[in-house]
């Protein structure tokens, strides 16, 4: 019997299908996919890919973006019940109430966010594209939905215009405790502190770098220092210390641990591959009005 690795190699080169992972998900899924990397990169390699079928571990958010860049491909995720809570916290509702209030106004959706409210959006971002994306609108007010974090670390680099929020969060960075990282610093007073933006702002004070998931790697490889203090996701761990084997890092005690990004498995991965149940599957009419956000995402985030 050949090793569960073998098996999804196979499977994956008879089905012509690639598989894209986030940084977040275990290290063993990060292995065997083709592509592993933050949003922004998963989303571009969403766009380019030639397969005729995506696998993508990661959460829902990211497969429908996928699906709704590439409406003919099949879109699988191995656990459809892998969602992201902060995708949520926002309404169309919301959205409407300020656009009536603000004839100028500029809705960006982080991508961490549904179809639905994609839809009603002008432009998507992610963490690592987000400030060159928003330079380029021309709006005095922009809504920033749903994450009142990355809202926040980005705010303050616009002083000419003015910002609005819902009040979204990443449970896994908004909880950090600022003063487990004290201890950390206290601990490890030469290490460099690597945060995300999705972090409260009381533990990006603490931060040396604040940036998207691939940014903290390409932060912990380019810079001169032997410990890091890394605070988001835990999963990032796996490819900090492959690709930095002399280099030491440490995460709050508190482990910042996404429980959607843990159920893709290896298992999971040879069974969607194998049985194909669930697609993705997004109406026609809903993801021509939500790809338009995406699009320009690209076009002014490239
Ligand atoms: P990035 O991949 O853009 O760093 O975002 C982190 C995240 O929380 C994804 O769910
Ligand atoms: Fe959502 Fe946070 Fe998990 Fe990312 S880490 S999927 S933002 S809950």
């Amino acid at each position: 019997m050949s090793s569960i690795v073998d098996q999804i190699l196979r499977e994956k080169e008879k089905q012509d299908a690639v598989i894209l992972a986030h940084l977040y998900v275990d290290g063993e899924v990060q292995e065997i996919a083709d592509f592993c990397g933050d949003s922004y990169y998963l989303s571009q390699m969403a766009q380019k890919t030639d397969a005729k079928v995506i696998i993508f571990c990661g959460v829902e958010f990211m497969a429908e973006s996928a699906k709704i860049l590439n409406p003919e491909k099949l879109v699988l995720m191995p656990d459809r019940a892998a969602d992201c809570p902060m995708a949520h916290m926002a309404t169309v509702e919301q959205v409407q109430e300020f656009r009536d209030k603000y004839d100028d106004l500029a809705v960006v959706c982080y991508i961490n966010s549904t179809t639905e409210l994609k839809t009603v959006s002008d432009v998507c971002v992610t963490s690592s594209n987000a400030k060159k994306v928003i330079s380029n609108i021309p709006n005095k007010h922009i809504l920033f939905i749903p994450d009142q974090n990355l809202g926040g670390f980005l705010a303050p680099q616009f002083p000419d215009k003015e910002f609005h929020f819902v009040d979204g969060y990443c449970h896994v960075h908004h909880f950090m405790d600022p003063e487990q990282v004290k201890t950390l610093k206290a601990e490890h007073p030469d290490a460099k502190v690597a945060c995300h933006p999705e972090c409260n702002p009381e533990v990006r004070a603490l931060a040396d770098y604040i940036g998207s998931t691939t940014g903290i790697l390409k932060y912990a490889a380019d810079t001169d220092a032997e410990e890091f203090i890394i605070l988001t996701e835990i999963g990032v761990a796996h490819r900090l210390r492959l690709d930095n084997p002399d280099k030491q890092f440490f995460f709050p005690e508190t482990r910042p641990v996404c429980p959607n990004m843990k159920k893709v498995s290896l298992e999971k991965v040879l069974r969607v591959l194998k049985d194909h149940k669930d697609p993705i599957e997004v109406a026609p009419e809903t993801a021509e009005r939500a790809k338009k956000c995406l699009l320009k995402m690209h076009q002014w985030g490239g």
